[in-house]
């Protein structure tokens, strides 16, 4: 090779090294500094966590709180666990039978507070797996009790239980001639089509039996039309089960074909804006509430960093911005749609925040109440085999797809979503739910309590404003005074669209009460000394010792898992 041409060569070299080097900082630059936006680093501490427990002693002082202090809340605690023993017996016992034979209920029992406190908090306050009835925006469990339900049945309650069970009645009914015959479709999937058409704006709908499947069928589609590999997802977002979009930690594999990068933030538009492996970018609307942050859920409330705050005018300019880059850049958006999917408008996410999405998946509540996924898109991406090359497809079905009870409850869901009344519920529904959770921050201000509340419209989460390793002590204080929870605590309060003010008085009066009797029992002591920040380095010096010295331990005192 001559010379001029070996300097020739090198250069073009080098200047592909730049451009690569170049975007690949720029995806490190586009990840969010938690351990969150790190999946792979995520997933390596979270194996090096060791177990270990606070003894009864301990569990009262995790926070170096006085001797007076801790006599209080154990008094609390025994005063509370009484209350269960006698209040919720017949729930319990139903609950311990099934208890090790159903690995759900092993693994949401286990993780309702932090490892450290798990054990003593599962024996003395059986939470209750079983429930008997419902009716209004209430629940009732075996012993006769009724709660205020605030579990939301994780996002399909929009409209109250009375609604879906005549969404599941009539729906049944009307498909009972042909009954669960499978591959043909009941007439009444015709409608659905033309409506969730309607709705979503998009030409083409396919059905499935889960939100994860129709996110699953989304992405798959979208690298079958670009013919690139790679899906963008934002750092805490939960889009379903399935490994590719659940990189960190919970999931045994990496995903090496997913990108998790910074939402909100202009380092993300960077990456979409220069990559080319970049097949589609999903969002899940609900992220506007705690943007980069994971689902909150009591189980990792270690201190009281949980935060959450909704600007709706900054996220609708935010997929604005992502809707362009997407467009230039012939990237598929993807709107996940199956949590806030009818909670927000009746359009949905697309409507509420004034953006069109490429591909919007259902879910939840649009069924009726029965199991569902649903996939609407645009033609172009829809489309599961190429005219030209007939062996080329992009296969998806599905046993159970377009089932016909599931159609007729969707059909029975949708038309009620045209009805006076349910239209009604949409009218000022931000307006009436930021103004709930402003009275209920005013009352709790006022009572000089450490807690609070934000909002994404009818989806709440409680923060807490005085740093405390036992904020999860509330879940259980919320129950004994009759509102029930998901697993996930005080992370998720769901509301039906159907909670009247007087409902919602009542919840409130309830929510004011608990966390006074939590406040009177000590559970929030503060000190100079106990900053977040201090806390969370107590917790990490507790693991470190327990990994480096399993048998001893001042604070902690290992078990068998
Ligand atoms: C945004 C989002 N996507 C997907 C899913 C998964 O849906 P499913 O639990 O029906 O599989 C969920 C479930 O919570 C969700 O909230």
């Amino acid at each position: 090779m001559s010379k001029p041409l070996f300097y020739a060569a090198s250069l073009v070299v080098l200047a592909f090294v730049a451009v690569k080097v170049r975007t690949r900082l720029q995806l490190s630059a586009a990840k969010h500094a938690s351990l969150t936006g790190h999946a792979r680093m995520a997933r390596r501490f979270a194996a090096l966590v060791p177990f270990y427990e606070y003894r009864e002693r301990d569990f009262f002082r995790a926070d170096s709180a006085p001797d007076d202090v801790a006599a209080r809340r154990k008094a609390g605690f025994e005063r509370l666990a009484a209350h269960y023993r006698t209040h919720f017996a017949a729930t319990a016992r139903q609950s311990d039978e099934v208890q090790d034979s159903i690995s759900d209920l092993q693994f949401t029992s286990r993780y309702r507070v932090p490892f450290q406190f798990s054990r003593v908090v599962r024996e003395h306050f059986k939470a209750g797996a079983f429930l008997a009835s419902s009716s209004g925006v209430t629940v009732t469990d075996l012993d006769g009790n009724r709660f205020y339900d605030l579990t939301g049945s994780y996002g399909v309650n929009v409209f109250g239980y009375d609604f879906y069970k005549e969404c599941i009645a009539r729906g049944s009914e009307r498909v009972a001639a042909l009954g669960p015959v499978l591959g043909a479709y009941h007439p009444v999937t015709a409608y659905n089509v033309a409506r969730l058409r309607e709705i979503s704006g998009l030409d083409e709908v396919s059905f499935h039996m889960s939100g994860t499947e129709a996110v699953m069928q989304a992405v798959r589609l979208a690298r079958y039309h670009t013919q690139r590999k790679h899906l963008v997802r934002f750092c805490g977002a939960y889009h379903g089960w399935w490994g590719d979009v659940q990189p960190g930690v919970g999931n045994p594999l990496a995903a090496r074909e997913t990108y998790t990068l910074e939402d909100m933030d202009e380092s993300a538009l960077r990456v979409l804006a220069s990559r080319r492996d970049i097949a589609c970018v999903l969002v899940n609307p609900l992220q506007a509430l705690h943007p980069n942050a994971s689902a909150p859920g009591d189980s990792t409330l270690v201190d009281s960093g949980r935060k959450a705050h909704f600007d709706r005018a900054a996220y609708a300019a935010w997929l604005e911005k992502l809707r362009a880059v997407c467009t230039a850049r012939n990237i598929v958006l993807i709107f996940d749609e199956v949590f806030v999917g009818f909670r927000l408008a009746l359009g949905g996410a697309q409507e509420y925040f004034g953006v069109r999405a490429d591909m919007v998946t259902y879910g939840k509540t649009i069924a009726g109440g029965l199991p569902v996924g649903v996939l609407c898109g645009r033609a172009r991406f829809m489309k599961r085999f190429r005219e030209d090359r007939p062996a080329d497809i992009c296969f998806a079905r599905g046993t159970f797809n377009a089932h016909p009870y599931v159609m007729g409850s969707m059909y029975e869901f949708l038309q009620r979503l045209e009805t006076d009344p349910v239209r009604a519920l949409y009218r000022d529904l931000d307006a009436r739910w930021n103004g709930r959770a402003a009275a209920l921050n005013a009352r709790l201000q006022e009572a000089d309590l450490p807690v609070q509340v934000r909002n994404l419209s009818s989806i709440w989460t409680i923060v807490y404003t005085r740093p405390s390793r036992y904020n999860w002590m509330l879940q259980y204080y919320l129950r004994a005074a009759g509102l029930a929870l998901s697993w996930v605590g005080t992370g998720r309060l769901i509301f039906s669209l159907n909670y009247s003010d007087e409902d919602f008085a009542a919840v409130a009066d309830r929510i004011v009460s608990a966390v006074g009797a939590m406040h009177g029992d000590g559970w929030w002591w503060s000190a100079p000394v106990l900053t977040n920040k201090a806390i969370r380095r107590r917790v990490l010096r507790e693991m470190i010792q327990a990994r480096c010295s399993p048998l001893i331990g001042s604070m902690s005192s290992p078990r068998s898992r």
